[in-house]
């Protein structure tokens, strides 16, 4: 998983090549690259670290040139050092490639290029796609040498096996990039004079909005003034941009210190964005008429990470409001277990990317199983969107840090209105049930704009436990899957121990680990549980924890009493309410990782989108 972008036009490419790799760090960070056409050479600069450290060592180096390809990397082959960073040369250096994904057949491939006499520099499975293209350029025979290096590429494709999206820069024909995309993300910015190869869109939006989402098994070649998209059988295919309406601004931080807490904030903007569309789409989306949607009986619900999270409430949402079956998977499990076939059934695939490789593994499963298929997504034309029947788009923008904060909660809202809509068209529940469950729908994202007002109480409370070893999380109910989300997001941020729990298991097992001061922070809206929390608090009180309830305002007082210090958020629907208490956890995350000076929008061995398996 990593992040490529390419430039060509009539400037220096080195300064679109950082600033694109500082937009991608999203998708890794360990290392970067640079490789410039420069007369008839072309020149590397690579360095350990993130983009700003590659950035240095550009300046001392100053290369330059109107051409260019670069790389920032999260390694799954070799560790992060110089040598194994992209971009990666075949034996004369001439020809230079970027790589995102994984080569799945690069061993027997490297062996026979060794064997053959080529050497290699790094571990990584990239380096045999340079050496692969040396060899076939000798191969092919083409009127000229543009021609040839396309050919010679389009060849190499053929033998890799797994998922890539590559960008190759050949040092005799400076005048183009070429770039293949297969099972990974890459986009192509087209531009006035100048074109861009990217793995995402953010890397050149500031530039040009003219996007071409390029196809599995498709080649572009790029010049400065042409964008050709060919397809597996050499032959040019017309590819339709699209204009994207994110700006710029969208994608950068606002004024906030960390993308985090920036995305914290656009929630009820996200919100309000994702609602704005959802009766009109799930009508088009569903792509189902009234009858089909009558005869959905099972739902399976894949995703991982936090989109887990949100798939865990879905169920109870889809269970409760449309009266299906639902069972949430980690898409990663989904794919090895045995899954009965079964007529009727709806597979929904939650991802903010599109592009996690474990739910795009669990939705090709769902088609061989006959499955109907839906993404609940945010990113446009992503591999998940491509491989669902029909696609949701939360439309919350880009996501930048790397915890999903705002993609969950229209992720939850989106599965909430499918459920509704569901409901509805199969007749599980009345106009008028619908008709409110609507209005509450549509009432939400004032009430997030509202709790975001607990800021300030939550920063204040994490200044006496940010230190502590580890934290617990309890919810029942729709609130469990955000204890484990808070968890998640404490975990990922601050690298404390964290665990989220069912408060009824807590007297199960997990009670153990609760010692004098442990920080317990106990979801506990007034509703017809609240009796069952209050419990669970005596019980973490009882072993000397220290107890922190999520409440709302007529719980407040009741939850004092057990507590020993209260978070108070607005008041929703039971069904509606985890949206508003997940941001009391998303604020205590951030500021115990702030308080402990990490690194919260990139924190240590994450990546945004994980496109390997
Ligand atoms: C990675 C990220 C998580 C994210 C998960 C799923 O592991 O670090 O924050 O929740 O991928 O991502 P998706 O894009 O599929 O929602």
């Amino acid at each position: 998983m990593c992040g490529i972008i390419g430039y060509i036009g009539k400037k220096n490419s080195v300064p679109f090549l950082i600033e694109g790799l500082k937009k991608l760090e999203y998708r890794g960070y360990d290392s970067a690259g640079i490789a410039v056409a420069e007369k008839a050479t072309v020149r590397r600069v690579r360095a350990v670290g993130k983009v700003a450290e590659l950035e240095k060592a550009a300046l001392l180096s100053d290369p330059k040139g109107n051409c260019g390809i670069g790389h920032t990397r999260w390694a799954t082959h070799g560790k992060p050092s110089e040598e194994n960073s992209h971009p990666h040369t075949d034996c004369t250096g001439e020809v230079v490639v970027v790589h995102n994904g994984i080569i799945e057949n690069y061993l027997p491939l490297k062996e026979k290029l060794q064997a053959l006499g080529h050497t290699f520099q790094s571990e990584t499975d990239t380096e045999v796609i340079a050496h692969l293209i040396e060899e076939n350029l000798k191969r092919v025979s083409a009127d000229n040498e543009e021609q040839r290096l396309l050919r010679a590429v389009m060849k190499t494709s053929d033998e890799l096996q797994g998922a890539f999206a590559y960008g190759v820069l050949w040092a005799k024909t400076p005048q183009q990039i070429i770039g293949v995309k297969n099972q990974s993300p890459l986009t192509v910015g087209l531009g006035e004079g100048e074109n861009f190869l990217a793995s995402d869109v953010p890397a050149f939006l500031k530039y040009t909005n003219k996007v071409l989402f390029l196809e599995d098994g498709q080649t572009v070649v790029l010049r400065e003034k042409s964008a050709k998209v060919y397809g597996l059988d050499g032959q040019e295919i017309k590819v339709k941009p699209v204009k994207i309406s994110w700006d710029q601004k969208t994608a950068e931080k606002g004024g906030y210190d960390h993308f985090m807490l920036k995305e914290i904030y656009d929630q009820p903007q996200a919100l309000e964005d994702t609602l704005r569309t959802a009766k009109a789409d799930f009508v088009r989306i569903l792509g189902l008429k009234t009858e089909d949607l009558r005869r959905i009986k099972n739902v399976y619900l894949v995703a991982c990470g936090t989109a887990y999270h949100a798939a865990l409430i879905g169920k109870y949402y889809l269970e409760n409001f449309a009266g299906v079956t639902a069972s949430v998977d980690l898409a990663s499990e989904f794919k090895y277990r045995t899954i009965p076939p079964a007529k009727d059934t709806l597979c929904i695939a939650v991802s903010q990317s599109g592009e996690t490789a474990d739910t795009l593994g669990a939705v090709k499963k769902a088609k061989e199983l006959g499955f109907k298929r839906l993404a609940i997504c945010n990113v446009l034309g992503s591999g998940l969107t491509r491989a669902c029947g029909s696609v949701f788009y939360t439309h919350c923008g880009p996501e930048i840090s790397v915890a999903s904060t705002k993609a969950f909660t229209s992720q939850i809202i989106s599965l909430y209105a499918l459920a509704i809509f569901l409901g509805h068209a199969s007749g599980n529940i009345s106009q008028s049930q619908f008709g409110k469950l609507y209005k509450e729908m549509m009432a939400l994202p004032k009430a997030v704009a509202d709790t975001l007002k607990i800021e300030y109480d939550v920063r204040h409370l994490t200044r006496k436990i940010y230190k502590a070893e580890r934290f617990i999380f309890l919810g029942r109910n729709v609130d469990y899957p955000i204890a484990l989300e808070g968890a998640l997001k404490l975990k990922e941020i601050s690298y404390s121990s964290a665990e989220g729990f069912a408060a009824g298991e807590i007297k199960h097992g997990p009670i153990s680990i609760i010692d004098k001061g442990t920080p317990v922070l106990v979801l506990m809206p007034k509703n017809h549980l609240f009796d069952k929390m209050l419990s669970a608090c005596q019980e973490c009180r009882a072993r000397g924890a220290w107890v922190v309830a999520v409440t709302t305002p007529d719980g407040a007082e009741e939850a004092a009493a057990v507590t020993d210090k209260q978070i108070v958020v607005p008041k929703a629907s039971e069904y509606l309410q985890p949206v508003l208490d997940v941001i009391a956890l998303q604020f205590f995350a951030y500021w115990v990782a702030k308080r402990l000076g990490r690194d919260i929008d990139q924190p240590r061995n994450l990546a945004k989108s994980v496109t390997v398996e």
